[in-house]
Parts: structure tokens; C-alpha cells; sequence
């Protein structure tokens, strides 16, 4: 172990003396209270270290102890419904070892070494294995099995393999004979520098959206399974509520939540809160099939820029795996400002706002991680990351650093609207400046999942609300009235998208979710009310008339409609037919009446 002593402290960065040997990113122990923090400058023989930890009371002169070691998480088994902060210490065991709140230089493993796990091995020995081979299996929980896997850096012929049976991490359950290493011993788990990102075979470009059951999101703006998201807004617009939904609706398999509260309650209601959720497919916890990576605004800032790489890592692994991950993070504006932070003490030349010159590098290394990909290890296993981030920006404000820099490597941008949280229209997502880049590689998917009419549908929908909104800056001129009855029937069309449609309720048990089936539905009774309007105009019916049909009501209702009842939302479109039938006859009736 490396010794250097203390020279300075500034908040939560340690500079040391006599670390000549140390490396960057090396994790050193401060002071015989073995704070743990990370070095994150080296110059000659001193070491800047942002601990993870309450500095107070350390003095110049305590010593410092490199490891030698980067900042590494455990990876394997008791991953799934753990609740650890920035640094992979897991909450209930902090708090079960020390009471409520972590104490300075307490160091417990991110996984329990002392549970037993059934692992059934699926090599043989004899069999030559390389990295990401999958080694044996283990029920983490009812809902997932974890794949025990080869490390990535190990390979060469397995010379011995443990039978089924009970285990705990720490017991070696097969060996490998390598070329360069000799005979290395496999555990259930292995330990990764967080930021490294996890080898891969190969990276696709995602071709499946990610499907989260928010209308505005999987009909308008999806996203790729494998692609990258971010969702800024200013406060109070609804950028939690939608990771929210995200982490309970997406089809992903596993779920990766990273917290990094704004406000100070914020992440104890995500502690209490999510260990509750039922996960929708299984009516089982959700928790089973998550990992929570929290940092409440009381825990030191240098630990919030160490959770996102931490929840990245975690995501990966579980993608090596073949699963379809979804990691959540918010808001990466914590992390930023960590960042920030950390570069002014060790007085870097600043950027933008004060921002390190950097950032924009930081940010598009943790999105480049996303991605639908071939796994290493047995051949063709697909899997995916995928990368939802929250930003806030001061005053909503996206001219901000780090909306910038995420915009510029996201492939879709959810624009949360002051202006629509303020009407209570949620989700607060604005469908003229919001955008998906993967429209086009889905294309496929959809035409034959749905048909080629979504695409069609989709398209004219948008075509509608962006023509009202030109129609309405010119109705504020001369007047709605003024509008042709075509205008009028545009404007009646695209508020009937935006509050019977795009508008969502997530605490609406029924509105919660919709199923692409059930969007394909409801969007097509609302286009092809329009169609019929537009038809019944042509015969001179006045729009008046139209624009209070009875079924209206039930049009408005639809989204209530739960998901087993998708057909009687398929039968307004009748209703609306025959209702309008009824309008023009009428209409045609009252002229031959005038006429005669
Ligand atoms: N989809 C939604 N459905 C219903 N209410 C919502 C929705 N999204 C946001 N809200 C409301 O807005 C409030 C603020 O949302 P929140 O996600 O906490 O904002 P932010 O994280 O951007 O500060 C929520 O407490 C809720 O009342
Ligand atoms: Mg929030």
C-alpha cells in the first residue's frame, strides 16, 4: 500500500504528499478513519483525492493510503433489489451495521459475502472458454435469472467446475487454466472499475423501440431499446414523475435507477417508495428486478460523481448478460454540478458557467455506454442499455452547459413545457420542440408490428399540431371565427390529440399505461373522426354541428378505458360514422326542406 500524508484540505478534495506511486483513479483511504475517496489529479508526488466523505475534522499530516486499486464495483449475484449509494455501499446493511445514516469510513462490500446462492454450472470442464462466457446460472430473484459469467478479461480451458449446489460469491466455483495468468480461480462475482465501460462484440444500431406505455413518448418521440434519451425541464415539470414511469412501465428486464435528489425528501420517497412498486408484468415487486443507486442531497457532492458511473457499470453487466437494460438517471445536473465543484477546488481552467472544459467529454463517455449490442461470450447474444437522462437546467434554461452537451449526443429529447405543467397538461412534454432520432430505424418495426396505417396515422397527426399552431397565431389575429370551416375542424382535431390523447395521468391506475394495441386505437378513433369530419364539411354541414356530436364525450373518456376493453374503444369509430351519417342526413333534409 502507497502512504502519503495529508498537505491540505479544501471541502471534499484531499490533497496528499508522497503519492509518486499512486495512478489516477486510484481509491485511497484518507486518514486512520480510512475515509474512502478517489484520485482524481496527479502532479509529481502529489495526489488530489474527492473523497466520498464528510471531511471535517481531518488535519494536515494524517496519512493517506493508495490501494493501488481504481474505484471498482462487485459484480454478481444480490445485485437485484439492492439500494446502494454513489460508491456501491448498500444502504440497509450501512444502516443495519451503523444506524440511520452512513458514518465516515465505513467500508461494506457492495455484495453480501456471507449469503448462499444455488448455482447450476452449464460448462463442462475441458471446454474453452473466453470472456462473457456464460459459466453457470443463479435465481437472483423470482423474476431474474443471473447469468454467472467469465470475466472479460479471462480466458483459456475450464479445468475444473464446481457441481450444483449452494454457494457463497466467495467460494470458487470454476477454474481456467489461461496462458498468461496460469490457473485462475472464478468466483460468482468479479469487480469492475466503474469507469471503464464493459467490452462488447459489437454495436447495433436499435431497431426495436423501448415501449413505455406514455402515449406522448411511444406514439411521437420512442426511443430505441439500446438508445439514449434526455428529458430536461425546469422544476416541477415533471422529469421525475417520468423516470418514474419509465422504471415501471418500459419493457425492459432490468431496471437501473440512479437518484441524485434535487430536493431533500426527494430520494427517502424513492427509498420508500419504489421498494413497494408492483411490477406490472408479474405482479410481483419491482424491486426484484431493480437497482436503486441513490444519493440523497445530504451525502457529499464527490459521491454523486461517482453514481452514475457506478449505475452504468451495474447496467452493463446485466446487459452482458442478454438482458434488455434501463437505466435511469436523475438528474445528471447533480452530477454535473459535482463535477463542477470538484474542478473549481482543484482550480482547472473553468468553461462555460464554470463547467470544466471537460464536461462535454464526461457526458458523451457515459452515453456512449448505452447500446443494443453482441454481448462478449457465446456467440450472437443480443442486449441492450438503454439511457434515460434528466437534466435541470436553472430556470429551465437550455442554453445550460450540460443540456447542450447531452443534446448533442442523445438521439431523443424530450422538451418538458413550463408552459404545459402550468396548465396541468402532463406529461409536460412539448410535441413541437421535442424529437426522436430513431424514427427512421424503427420504421420497420413498425410497419410490421402495426402496420404501415401507424406510420401514416402518426405522421398526420403531427401535421395537425403543427398546422395549429400556426392556425392558432392566426386566429389571435383576426379571430377564430374568421377561420375557414377546414381551419376550424384542424384546430378542433389537434386539441382533441393533445387532451384526449397526448394528455396522460400517471396516478390514473387505468391512464398509468397504455399498450401500443390501445394507442393504435384510440389514436385511429380520434384521425378518423377527422376524416369523417372533413367529408361531412365538403357536404356543407356546418362544423358547429359537428364539433358537438354526443360520442365526443366518450372520445374524451377513452383513455379510461381499461386495457382488456380495447374493442369498445375500436367500436367509437362506428359510433362516430353513424353519428355523423345522422348530422349530414339532417343537414341534407333542412336544404331539400328549404329548397322545396
Ligand atoms: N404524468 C403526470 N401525470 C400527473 N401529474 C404529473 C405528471 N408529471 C408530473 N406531474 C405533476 O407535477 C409534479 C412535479 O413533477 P416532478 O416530476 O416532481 O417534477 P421535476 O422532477 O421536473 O421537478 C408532480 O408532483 C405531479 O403532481
Ligand atoms: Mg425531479
Amino acid at each position: 500500500m502507497i502512504e502519503g500524508k495529508i498537505e491540505k484540505i479544501a471541502g471534499p478534495l484531499v490533497v496528499a504528499a508522497g503519492m509518486s506511486k499512486a495512478r489516477m483513479y486510484d481509491v485511497a483511504f484518507v486518514s486512520d478513519d480510512r475515509l474512502i475517496g478517489e484520485i482524481i489529479e496527479l502532479k509529481e508526488d502529489r495526489a488530489s483525492i474527492q473523497v466520498y466523505e464528510e471531511t471535517g475534522g481531518l488535519k494536515p499530516g494524517d496519512p493517506v493510503y493508495g490501494t493501488g486499486e481504481p474505484l471498482s464495483v462487485e459484480l454478481g449475484p444480490g445485485l437485484l433489489k439492492a439500494i446502494y449509494d454513489g460508491i456501491q455501499r448498500p444502504l440497509d446493511r450501512v444502516r443495519d451495521q451503523v444506524g440511520d445514516w452512513i458514518t465516515r469510513g465505513i467500508n461494506i462490500p457492495g455484495l453480501d459475502h456471507e449469503k448462499r446462492w444455488e448455482f447450476t454450472p452449464s460448462l463442462a470442464e475441458g471446454t474453452e472458454v473466453g470472456g462473457g462466457e456464460i459459466l453457470g446460472t443463479v435465481p437472483e430473484t423470482e423474476l431474474i435469472e443471473h447469468k454467472v459469467m467469465v470475466p472479460p478479461d479471462v480466458s483459456g480451458e475450464v479445468t475444473w467446475v464446481v457441481e450444483k449446489g449452494s454457494y457463497t460469491i466467495d467460494e470458487t466455483v470454476a477454474r481456467v487454466r489461461t496462458e498468461d495468468r496460469g490457473e485462475v480461480e472464478l468466483q460468482m462475482y468479479h469487480r469492475w472499475p466503474v469507469r471503464k465501460s464493459r467490452p462488447i462484440r459489437e454495436k447495433q444500431a436499435p431497431d426495436q423501440p423501448l415501449s413505455t406505455g406514455q402515449r406522448v413518448i411511444d406514439t411521437f418521440f420512442p426511443v430505441g431499446k439500446g438508445g439514449t434519451a434526455c428529458v430536461p425541464g425546469p422544476f416541477g415539470s415533471g422529469k421525475t414523475v417520468i423516470q418514474h414511469q419509465l422504471a415501471k412501465w418500459a419493457d425492459a428486464e432490468i431496471v437501473v435507477y440512479v437518484g441524485c435528489g434535487e430536493r431533500g425528501n426527494e430520494m427517502t420517497d424513492v427509498l420508500q417508495e419504489f421498494p413497494e412498486l408492483e411490477d406490472p408484468k408479474s405482479g410481483k415487486p419491482l424491486i426484484l428486478r431493480t437497482v436503486l443507486v441513490a444519493n440523497t442531497s445530504n451525502m457529499p457532492v464527490a459521491a454523486r460523481e461517482a453514481s452514475v458511473y457506478t449505475g452504468i457499470t451495474i447496467g452493463e453487466y446485466f446487459r452482458d448478460m442478454g438482458y434488455s437494460v434501463a437505466l435511469m438517471a436523475d438528474s445528471t445536473s447533480r452530477w454535473a454540478e459535482a463535477m463542477r465543484e470538484m474542478s473549481g477546488r482543484l482550480e482547472e481552467m473553468p468553461g462555460e458557467e464554470g463547467y470544466p472544459a471537460y464536461l462535454g467529454t464526461r457526458i458523451a463517455e457515459f452515453y456512449e455506454r448505452a447500446g443494443k449490442v453482441l454481448c462478449v461470450g457465446e456467440e450472437n447474444r443480443p442486449g441492450a442499455l438503454s439511457v434515460v437522462g434528466a437534466v435541470s437546467p436553472p430556470g429551465g434554461d437550455l442554453s445550460d452547459p450540460v443540456v447542450q452537451a447531452t443534446l448533442r449526443v442523445v438521439k431523443v429529447f424530450w422538451s418538458l413545457q413550463a408552459e404545459l405543467a402550468y396548465q396541468r397538461h402532463f406529461p409536460a412534454i412539448g410535441w413541437l420542440g421535442s424529437y426522436s432520432l430513431y424514427l427512421d430505424n424503427l420504421e420497420d418495426y413498425y410497419r410490421e408490428e402495426m402496420g404501415r396505417e401507424w406510420i401514416d396515422m402518426r405522421d398526420r397527426a403531427m401535421a395537425l399540431l403543427q398546422e395549429e399552431s400556426n392556425l392558432q397565431e392566426i386566429a389571435r389575429l383576426v379571430g377564430a371565427e374568421s377561420l375557414s370551416p377546414e381551419d376550424q375542424l384542424i384546430l378542433y382535431t389537434a386539441r382533441s390529440i393533445r387532451e384526449d390523447y397526448l394528455h396522460q395521468n400517471a396516478f390514473h391506475e387505468v391512464d398509468t399505461y397504455t399498450s401500443m394495441e390501445k394507442q393504435q386505437a384510440m389514436l385511429s378513433v380520434i384521425m378518423s373522426t377527422h376524416e369523417k369530419m372533413s367529408e361531412a364539411l365538403k357536404r356543407e354541414v356546418l362544423p358547429g354541428t359537428l364539433f358537438e356530436l354526443p360520442v365526443r364525450e366518450e372520445i374524451s373518456r377513452m383513455k379510461y378505458t381499461s386495457e382488456e376493453e380495447v374493442e369498445k374503444v375500436e367500436n367509437l369509430k362506428d359510433k362516430v360514422s353513424e353519428q355523423i351519417r345522422n348530422v349530414i342526413e339532417k343537414a341534407e333534409a333542412q336544404r331539400k326542406g328549404v329548397a322545396g
